[in-house]
């Protein structure tokens, strides 16, 4: 049964798929439909508590899928959070607003990607952002800014909560980053984030409520009636235009079942934009018959376009936590963070370390090969991880990030590596799509990410040991001094990460816009390649990790599509 015809059909009401529904239904002769698996969340005080991180995690709202168990970390699998609801998972997220360095989306254009760098993207990051100028009592308590890298016009409230925590605690957290050498940076949003600073985040200062893809870029213009939303839609795959006299593959709609679990169909005369997350946008190329013939083949999938990188390039960050008792209780939101560069974490051994990876990149390389069964190539990883390297050790941009939490009567903190050279995948298991997908990250598979955990966690010891912490932190409760004495091996250290990290949910690159020799699955316009009239929008699309989190970054990629979407037909 047909839900209807539109112009455009956008899979997934999430982060990046809002911005396209908002942008594309503009104009009010272009019909636009969203179908999107969840629900509304406007009313979920798990989704609007400002300060509610993590209250969202296991409730209907969080897909919570699974990984693989993994090889390399003792074989545990993990909990790999995304939102199911409208505003995806910038409803669950923890709602920093951190953009990226300069450097590495500079990177970007050496991938085939010709347009693509840090100033090409500026305005898009801008046009999504509507930044809220700090008042008086929150510049008082630590904030500052640059509003001209900030646009205060777009839809997505940004700034920070009204509740920060006050001037006494920023001088301590700014002492304590000082210890270890990292300079105070005024603005994290510049392109250029080595340093300390109060972070912004994505909320709504006059509702105090966070702001989430829905409340930014749908609740404003929800009543246009050239835009339908179908929630609790759950799109198994697009349909092909058979009659299609185009050289190129055309798809024509998307089949779904509905909110009463009736199966649907829904037309699209000009295109599909698949917005379904990293996690999810590759498996419906792959059900709809884009993808590997291998894995295609194995469940009995006709393969329409043979696209073998379809669900490959996974990349995903660690996190770990240290934990640490306190004689002082801090209330209001803490939103400390530092970025550390390689030569911050690892000092004169960064050298050593430089060699070390350097001269293990061709076996790098080689592991990442393997593990895609011959998919990727060897020459081109080498390619691809000498520019990781370069972003690394020559640029010198952030390799680690940590937040301090000062709670009560605790102070946390958590860190993660920002650039790990593992790479995993995501494919079918079967041909039903509601069959679990077989999702390997490969935590750890390539030691310059333990050995880089490894030195952040150092690094944490010794922010919590400062001069400047020496009378509020009482002791250690995590990992603690049992587990990982203050002499601890590398390899003690490297039991403790693995026993205890989780996944950073920064999961990108399963759809990776890059040349198509290195393994991208679309080009500059976020075009499915060999398909005339598929793009994929979502964190799938971003081919190396960014330093910041990822929202910031889709808002923009988006932005930056719906004018390309636009560019094509109008
Ligand atoms: P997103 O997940 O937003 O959207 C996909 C949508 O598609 C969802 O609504 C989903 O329900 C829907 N969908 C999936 N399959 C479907 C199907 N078959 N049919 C119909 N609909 C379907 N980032 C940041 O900037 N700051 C932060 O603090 C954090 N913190 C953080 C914490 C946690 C716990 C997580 C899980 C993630 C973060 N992130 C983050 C990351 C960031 O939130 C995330 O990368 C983006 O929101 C992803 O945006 P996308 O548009 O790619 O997918």
């Amino acid at each position: 049964e047909s839900a209807g015809v539109y112009d455009f059909v956008i899979v997934g009401g999430g982060t990046a798929g809002l911005v396209i529904a908002n942008r594309l239904s503009e104009n009010s002769y272009t019909s636009v439909a969203v179908i999107e698996a969840g629900d509304l969340v406007f009313d979920n005080k798990n989704v609007t508590t400002v300060d509610g991180y993590g209250l969202a995690f296991g409730t209907e709202i969080d897909w919570q899928y699974e990984s693989a168990p993994q090889a390399y970390a003792g074989n545990k699998t993990q909990t790999l959070r995304a939102g199911k609801a409208l505003g995806g998972t910038s409803t669950i997220n923890g709602l920093a607003y951190l953009r990226a360095q300069a450097a590495q989306i500079n990177a970007w254009e050496h991938l085939g990607n010709d347009g693509w760098n840090w100033e090409s993207l500026l305005p898009y990051y801008k046009q999504s952002e509507h930044f809220q100028i700090p008042t008086e009592q929150q510049c008082a308590a630590g904030t500052t800014y640059d509003v001209a890298v900030h646009g205060t016009t777009g839809p997505l409230k940004t700034g920070w909560p009204n509740a920060l925590q006050g001037k006494d605690v920023t001088s301590l957290i700014n002492a304590t980053y000082t210890s270890l050498g990292l300079p105070y940076i005024e603005e994290a949003n510049d392109g250029s984030m080595r340093g300390f600073t109060r972070y912004p985040v994505t909320v709504d200062q006059g509702l105090n409520v966070r702001e989430d893809a829905g409340r930014a870029y749908y609740l404003p213009i929800q009543n246009r009636t050239n835009l339908d939303l179908y929630t609790n839609s759950f799109v198994q795959r697009m349909t092909w235009d058979e009659a299609s006299t185009n050289s190129t593959p055309r798809v024509n709609g998307v089949m779904y079942t509905d909110a009463s679990g009736k199966q649907r169909t829904i037309t699209a005369k000009k295109e599909v934009i698949l917005s379904a997350g990293a996690l999810r946008s590759p498996l419906i190329l792959e059900y709809s018959g884009i993808g590997s013939s291998d894995i295609l083949g194995q469940h009995g999938i006709k393969v329409k376009v043979d696209l073998p990188f379809v669900g490959e390039n996974l990349q995903d960050q660690t996190t770990g936590a240290g934990a640490y008792s306190s004689n002082t209780s801090f209330s209001g939101t803490a939103d400390y963070v530092g970025y550390f560069s390689v030569a911050d974490i690892f000092g004169n051994d960064t050298y050593d370390l430089n060699c070390t990876v350097r001269d293990s990149l061709l076996q790098y390389a080689a592991s990442v090969v393997e593990a895609s069964n011959g998919v990727l190539d060897q020459k081109v990883m080498e390619k691809l991880f000498m520019i990781h390297h370069d972003l690394i050790f020559k640029d010198q941009i952030p390799i680690s990030e940590i937040l301090v939490t000062p709670g009560e009567n605790r102070m946390d903190f958590s860190y993660w590596g920002l650039l790990p050279f593992s790479r995993g995948s995501i494919h079918i298991q079967s041909n039903d799509s509601t069959t679990p997908a077989a999702i390997n990250p490969n935590y750890f598979q390539l030691d310059y990410d333990l050995k880089q955990q490894i030195g952040t966690a150092k690094a944490v010891r010794k922010l919590a040991g400062s001069d400047a912490l020496c009378d509020v932190v009482t002791g250690e409760l995590s990992p603690g001094l049992q587990s990982v004495p203050l002499n601890a091996s590398d390899e003690v250290w490297a039991q403790a990460v693995k026993d205890s990290y989780r996944s950073n949910y920064h999961y990108i690159s399963t759809a990776a816009m890059m040349a198509q020799d290195l393994g991208g699955v679309v080009d500059t316009n976020l075009l499915v390649y060999g398909v005339d009239n598929v793009r994929v929008v979502d964190a799938s699309v971003i081919p190396f990790q960014v330093c910041g989190h990822l929202t910031a970054t889709i808002y923009a990629i988006a932005e930056r599509a719906a004018e390309a979407i636009k560019n094509r037909y109008y």
